[in-house]
């Protein structure tokens, strides 16, 4: 049964095509993959389907009858909820004011609150959401925000389920737990709409696919059992090749940045490695093993309670944020939602943020020209699209927020690049891109140390993976060896042997 449509959608912002003439069929029972590359406008059309943009033409029928919605709110009211990729949350506010957002309780507030209560819990047990519901939002992790905004959008037992990159702030243990709440959600004719740039998780969930490109259509609804991968990345990518990082030319033989017996309670456990200007070194580890805590540690955002941090010039862990900068050290952090950017300002601006710090001289003040000069060559290089430097970064498509939080930090010209899921959100294509430029900014001298949830981007791109289970150390993975399997594997027992 078909649930709902969209056929035709278009909307322009400015000069910019966001959708032109996009096509979305959705069934009841079926989870819908809708897939494309960063700025093809995915976001775009599930704003427009849930009312928080207006079209500017195409037709939307919800069944057979054609609808509107002026806002989520009514959107919701009619039975499309959506869980959008910048969440919508409020920090101030309590778990449970947050769940129902339209509901803030009156006079009557108590019976009020325990009805909701009674209700939520249920919902958040489901999503092994384990927070007291009095606990203010903005207490929460990330990934527990992120939860929080799914349960607000299953409370209004939606018959069009739409959820715009859910997964990418969740670890593993969350994200198959939501896919599993997904799968009991098709069981219920649920319509489930799943944006994700992960394509595995879309080939093991997903009934049927939709791929945009350029805001427009190219494939349309295909059953999933008919597709390749391949295929997929065909249709994203339109023919375009996407390239392969090659390994270190020679044996790295520059400075070292290494740690020694290195301990921070019930964090890392005498962690002692090192890692050569030249080579790119991988940190795996579950959520919780301390690969993490490595990364802050040498930032120097947690001491650690014994053992040392050498950088590459000699000196010991920076012991604050701005001397990392003026230190040459760099942490880019996969999560732009709460370190990364200021939505507001233009893209010039946040590119320009740690630059001046590094340059050191406080006093030297840099003109406003030669900063947007800086970030234009930057955005380029780390592959912004659009590229306008005054255009404000919340304009941006997600992926596309993740490079700038990326060129940021390349302008400070770090010679120690430490990175955590540098390119979570970020497109397939354009992730080969990055993983080339980290390549070069390794080859030209830098350590590059790298964290990821990915292990195939740790397959990939890394020269070694230092492999660690609760706080510890446990193997080290190099060359032809770093496979998923092995890293999965080490990663869950803490040992390398079968
Ligand atoms: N409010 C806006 N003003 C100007 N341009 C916008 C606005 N919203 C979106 N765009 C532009 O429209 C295009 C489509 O963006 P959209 O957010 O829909 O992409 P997306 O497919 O969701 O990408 P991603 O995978 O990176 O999230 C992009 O070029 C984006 O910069
Ligand atoms: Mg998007």
């Amino acid at each position: 049964m078909t649930a709902f449509t969209a056929r035709g959608v278009t909307k322009t912002y400015g000069g910019v095509t966001a959708l032109a003439g996009a096509d979305l069929t959705l069934r009841a029972g079926s989870v819908h993959a809708l897939l494309g590359e960063n700025g093809a406008g995915k976001s775009t059309l599930i704003k427009v389907i849930t009312g928080a943009v207006a079209p500017d033409g195409g037709e939307l029928r919800m069944g057979e009858e054609p609808v509107t919605f002026a806002s989520t709110a009514q959107a919701a009211a009619n039975g499309v909820a959506v869980v959008s990729q910048e969440l919508n949350l409020f920090p101030d506010l309590d778990v449970l004011a947050n769940l129902y957002p339209m509901r803030e309780p009156t006079k009557t507030g108590f019976v009020h609150r325990r009805e909701m209560r009674e209700r939520a819990l249920p919902v958040l047990q489901q999503l092994g959401l384990d927070v007291d519901p009095k606990a203010r939002l903005g207490s929460l992790s990330l990934a527990q925000r992120q939860l929080v905004e799914i349960a607000k959008a299953l409370l209004v037992e939606p018959k069009v389920l739409i959820l715009d990159e859910p997964t990418s702030a969740l670890d593993s243990d969350s994200s198959e737990r939501l896919l599993g709440v997904l799968r009991v959600l098709r069981e219920r004719q649920v319509a489930v709409v799943f944006v994700s740039h992960i394509l595995e998780e879309v080939m093991s969930l997903c009934d049927e696919i939709t791929v945009l490109r350029e805001g427009r259509t190219v494939l349309d609804a295909r059953p999933r059992a008919e597709l390749e991968i391949g295929d997929i990345v065909h249709a994203m990518l339109g023919g375009r090749e996407v390239s392969s990082v090659a390994r270190a030319a020679s044996t790295p033989s520059g400075p070292t940045l290494s740690l020694a017996g290195v301990t921070v309670p019930d964090r890392l456990a005498d962690v002692t490695l090192s890692c050569r200007a030249g080579e790119i070194v991988g940190l795996a580890g579950l959520a919780g093993s301390g690969n993490t805590d490595v990364l802050e540690v040498i930032a120097g955002l947690t001491k650690a309670a014994s053992g040392t941090v050498t950088l590459p010039d000699g000196k010991g862990a920076p012991r604050d944020f701005r001397s990392a900068i003026a230190d040459g050290v760099a942490l880019v952090s996969g999560d732009r939602r709460r370190v990364g950017l200021m939505l507001d300002k233009p893209i010039w601006e946040n590119i320009s943020q740690v630059q001046p710090v590094a340059l050191a001289g406080a006093t030297r003040k840099l003109s406003s020209k030669a900063l947007r000069g800086t970030a234009h060559g930057l955005a380029e290089r780390v592959g912004v699209h659009p590229i306008d430097v005054d255009l404000r970064a919340g304009l941006l498509s997600g992926g596309n927020q993740q490079k700038v939080v990326l060129a940021k930090w390349l302008a400070a010209d770090p010679t120690v690049l430490l990175l955590d899921d540098p390119t979570r959100g970020v497109d397939l294509g354009a992730r080969a891109e990055i993983h080339a430029l980290l390549r070069s900014i390794s080859d030209s001298g830098k350590v590059v140390v790298l964290c990821s949830t990915d292990l195939d981007e740790l397959a990939a791109i890394c020269d070694r993976v230092l492999v660690f289970h609760r706080g510890r150390l446990c193997a080290e993975l190099a060359g032809d060896s770093i496979d998923q399997h092995t890293l999965l594997h080490t990663m869950n027992t803490g040992t390398t042997t079968e």
